[in-house]
């Protein structure tokens, strides 16, 4: 079953014909900055759709040519307009087939400014003498290097012969293999049906290592020892997954460590989670994301938001899926804290945004689904689903999560035809849980669940006790040490400042996460000693959750906003493009 409703965020009309293959066959011009080829689709009438046009989605693709087949036939030339291009959603492909045709394929290729792709020089990588490339294609940004029925409403097969520089070597979303020859010439096949947004590609200079039967990591030369030291517990957080909700259905389970300018911590790409090197930690301490991409195999990539006002199906689902696989790895305490500081950030961030965006169906009209990305489809959806345990009881909901993975495998669906499934297969006339508050209103339920952990309410009296005299910090977790600065009061002197970095010296800390959480109360508390640190960070970083607060805590002072600007006048080459139109927004919005 697959939902006809319309997504707002694609100009294809799936409900009269649909595409259920991509053949991809293109050369990657690192010279040109650009991908050059041929996506060759399969697609599949409606019946009783009569003949109309095949609409697909597309963003500063150039078209060169588009061709049409039946079942077995010979290729031959169609016709075909590209419309007006829109700011937030490209431009529809419209094209004329026949209604015996089954195949099309389009002659293409991108652009330099493709909004899914960074094109890294050798001196943005970590090695320096080899180019590198990486997609990003979630929310819509497919469109901007294949044509298609960009929709996560819309699920497809793919495979893709990719044609490289020879001493690099290309991976896909697509189970690869872990012996394949570095000869330029590479072949891929997903045979699942997934969203456009899964879609993905990167090339570089890429070494992989195994660390178990089915995982391994790439990454660069220099990285990757590194990395598979880090993400050692991959294969048990894989099984602590599949116990709970049954078989991992991807195959082969693979991470890639980027460079430094990945806009995300992660993405679930498809047997092979793309990932930051900001979470190589050298201690594991920020191996949540693991879990949390892991936990999409289940939750998103499995069963996906149709539209992406249902965004939170996904990010909610895979929050909660995330804390229960930490529980099992790392202990209830863990799963605790990080439960903690998920609620505390949210208050934090829903007390600064509109009403409408402290909804959990989200209205996206007239806007970039990237904005809607906030902590609420991610902690408001996962406490929604904490409540739904507390309510019914591990047992009932766990096999209640199970068949619910079970029953939509590989569909796409709404927050409706969820709410339909869960009043009847677990609330079964229960109104405990207000389902429509949750769901439809802004903030949260009284009822909301108030996760409590221990370790973190000794940590926070350490805090308020915190008089620059010593206190206990010893063998102090990441987690610890980041409830302790959010515990402390939001304005300090300059002495105290300085005596918090005499003392534990966050300034030169290696963990990202920490040192993002000092850097916003440096600028806050315009503590100069950390400035030279901020500068490095916001050029050599380019992740969108760790660069967008910092830029918007900077452009409250007008001194901070002159730095802002003069750093980010050195930072934006390097930023991919979707961090750029975040941070474009920041320092001259709009209107
Ligand atoms: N799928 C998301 C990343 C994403 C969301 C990309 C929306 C584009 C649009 C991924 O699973 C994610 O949530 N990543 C988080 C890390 C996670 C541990 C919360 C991130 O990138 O920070
Ligand atoms: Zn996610």
């Amino acid at each position: 079953m697959q939902n006809a409703r319309r997504d707002i965020h694609s100009y294809s009309n799936p409900e009269q014909i649909r595409v259920r293959h991509l053949d991809l066959d293109c050369d990657v011009l690192f010279d040109r900055k650009i991908l050059k080829g041929t996506a060759a689709l399969s697609v599949q009438r409606r019946v009783d759709s009569g003949a109309p046009p095949l609409i697909l989605d597309t963003r500063n693709l150039h078209i060169e040519k588009v061709e049409v087949s039946e079942e077995n036939g010979a290729y031959a030339e169609t016709k075909f307009t590209l419309g007006a291009s829109d700011p937030i959603l490209g431009a529809p492909l419209s094209i004329t087939i026949p209604p015996a045709a089954t195949k099309v394929r389009i002659q293409y290729s991108t652009s330099p400014e493709a909004s899914a792709l960074q094109w890294l020089d050798p001196p943005q990588t970590a090695g320096k003498k080899q180019p590198f490339l990486f997609t990003q294609s979630q929310a819509i940004h497919a469109r901007s290097w294949i044509p298609l029925q960009d929709t996560p409403g819309v699920r497809l097969t793919y495979s893709a012969h990719v044609r490289t520089p020879k001493d690099l070597l290309a991976v896909m979303s697509a189970g690869n293999d872990p012996d394949a020859p570095r000869t330029g010439e590479y072949k891929f096949r997903q045979h699942w049906p997934i969203p456009s947004y899964l879609i993905a590609l990167a090339v570089g200079d890429l070494q992989f290592r195994p660390m178990g039967n089915r995982t391994g990591v790439y990454a660069e030369p220099s990285v990757v020892e590194r990395a598979a030291k880090e993400f050692d517990d991959t294969e048990k957080m894989l099984r602590a997954a599949q116990e709970l909700y049954g078989p991992y259905r991807w195959g082969r389970s693979d991470l890639l460590v980027l460079p430094p300018s990945f806009p995300y911590g992660g993405m679930e790409n498809p047997s092979l989670t793309f990932a930051t090197p900001t979470i190589l930690a050298g201690d594991k301490s920020l191996v949540s994301l693991v879990a949390h991409e892991l936990a999409h195999s289940w939750s998103g990539n499995l069963v996906t938001n149709a539209t992406w006002s249902d965004f939170w199906l996904n990010e909610g689902f895979t929050v909660y899926v995330e804390r229960r696989i930490l529980e099992k790895v790392y202990g209830r305490p863990r799963e605790e804290m990080e439960a903690v500081l998920g609620r505390q950030d949210l208050e934090r961030e829903m007390a600064k945004l509109p009403e409408r965006d402290q909804i959990l169906h989200i209205d996206l009209k007239g806007r970039d689904p990237d904005d809607g990305v906030t902590l609420v489809p991610y902690e408001k959806g996962a406490l929604l689903l904490r409540s739904l345990e507390q309510t019914f009881g591990r047992e009932k909901f766990d096999a209640f999560l199970r068949e619910y993975f079970n029953h939509f495998q590989f569909q796409s669906i709404t927050t409706g035809i969820f709410v339909d499934y869960l009043k009847k297969h677990l609330l079964n006339g229960n109104t405990q849980i207000p389902l429509d508050e949750w769901l439809y209103k802004p903030g949260l339920p009284a009822s909301a669940p108030q996760p409590v952990s221990d370790v973190l309410a000794k940590v926070a009296e350490q805090a308020k006790a915190w008089t620059g005299s010593k206190i206990e910090t010893n063998n102090w977790s990441t987690q610890e040490w980041l409830h302790f600065l959010k515990a402390l009061p939001p304005q300090l002197s300059p002495e105290k400042m300085r005596e918090l970095d005499r003392a534990f010296s966050f300034t030169r800390t290696g963990n990202a996460e920490i040192l993002e959480e000092w850097l916003l109360m440096a600028i806050r508390n315009r503590y100069e000693p950390a400035y030279p640190r901020l500068e490095e960070f916001l050029v050599s970083v380019g992740r969108r959750k760790y660069i967008k607060p910092l830029y918007e805590e900077l452009v409250k002072s007008p001194e901070g906003k002159a730095r802002a600007t003069a750093i980010y006048k050195k930072a934006r080459p390097g930023y991919h493009p979707i961090a750029v139109t975040t941070v474009d927004g920041i320092l001259a919005p709009k209107s």
